[in-house]
């Protein structure tokens, strides 16, 4: 079986083909064109420019995925399109086109959420994920604890209560002035700082639930910038790989913790943060010592990209409890929140 990916929902536009053929899952073509350098002076995403982008980039990058699988359009048994969470005006881009390709190929054509996106990345490089699963699922809009009991069974045991890790990341990068995303930028600077230089709060680490909160840590960064004034690019990489351990120690923490309370198989990281190599590690190592099974995407599929989305569209096809709705039917849903099938 063939499917076609197709991912607009923030700032990369991206078109994948995946073929699975005796449970073998390959990546035929994953195109990922990022507006990165666009958004970039402005310290943040701005959602006229990204769907502008798209609008722009959605043509030669499906022609490229199609060319780069050697596939025709009529050799694709199934289109997978993310509807949510994410930018509507970004969104409906891709939508558009998925639904204009379907009609005129008579493709089956399945709507794909973006975070069971950043889940599914993980099923492109094993089918060896036993479940129940734990997800920890770390971008720039989302944190979250996603228990998977089967495939679209999905349970948030957790989340953060205001800031994303990742937007925590892109905003001390903002605060010491790293650029954007600050994610990476952080994580690069913090691998010559010395962690322990600043003790930073660990927000929630002790709470029963499992919940995450950022913006009491991001304010500790700021008071502390206060406090230093003029900063050396030695105190910035202590800073960053403060900071940065602080908010890997919660993360990882309650992730073991959660993984005990529900005891499950295996421990999935996901998400633009899973890029980052302190926390792929750490987690790692943990999960190691609880003899759990343990995945995280390849580094090219951290980020936002259209051959996670095909992979939900291939389960969701084979686990036919998902009703598929008509091509007509579908719409964007900006704030769509994991859900069972
Ligand atoms: O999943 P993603 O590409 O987009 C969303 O769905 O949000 O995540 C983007 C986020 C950004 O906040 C970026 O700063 C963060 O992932 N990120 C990282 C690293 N690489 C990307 N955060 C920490 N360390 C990294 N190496
Ligand atoms: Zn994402």
């Amino acid at each position: 079986m063939k499917i076609l990916g197709i991912e607009t929902s923030c700032d990369e536009t991206s078109v994948a083909v995946l073929e699975v053929k005796n449970n073998k899952i390959k990546i035929l073509s994953n195109i990922v064109s990022s507006q990165v350098k666009i958004h970039a002076p402005f310290g943040g995403i701005v959602p006229g420019l990204a769907a502008r982008e798209h609008e722009k980039n959605l043509a030669p990058v499906f022609k490229k995925a199609l060319k780069e699988a050697e596939l025709k359009m009529e050799e694709i048994d199934l289109i997978s399109v993310t509807i949510g969470p994410g930018l509507e005006i970004a969104l409906w881009k891709g939508i558009n086109l998925a639904k204009s390709v379907a009609q005129e190929f008579k493709k089956s054509l399945i709507a794909a959420n973006h975070l069971e996106g950043h889940i599914y990345s993980n099923f492109l490089n094993s089918n060896k994920i036993k479940f129940p699963a734990l997800n920890l699922i770390v971008s720039g809009g989302h944190t979250q604890l996603v228990l998977m009991t089967g495939h679209g069974e999905f349970k948030i045991i957790g989340e953060t209560q205001d800031d994303a890790a990742g937007e925590a990341f892109d905003k001390v990068a903002r605060m010491i002035k790293l650029g954007y995303p600050g994610g990476p930028a952080i994580s690069k600077i913090a691998e010559k700082g010395d962690s322990k230089k600043f003790n930073l709060p660990r927000p929630m680490l002790n709470q029963k639930n499992y919940n995450f909160s950022f913006s009491g840590l991001k304010t500790a960064v700021l008071y502390l910038l206060k406090d230093l004034g003029e900063i050396s690019k030695k105190t910035k990489a202590d800073i960053s790989a403060s900071f940065q351990q602080a908010v890997i120690d919660v993360l990882v923490q309650k992730t073991i913790k959660a993984a005990k309370e529900y005891r499950v198989k295996s421990i999935l990281l996901s998400g633009g943060v899973s890029a980052n190599k302190l926390l792929r590690k750490t987690l790692q190592k943990e999960a190691k010592k609880l003899k759990l099974f343990y995945s995280q995407p390849n580094l090219q599929y951290t980020g936002d990209n259209a051959a996670m989305m095909a992979m939900v569209g291939y389960y969701k096809f084979k686990y036919k409890k998902y009703e598929m709705p008509n091509s007509e039917d579908l719409i964007v849903d900006a704030n769509l929140s994991v859900k069972n099938w």
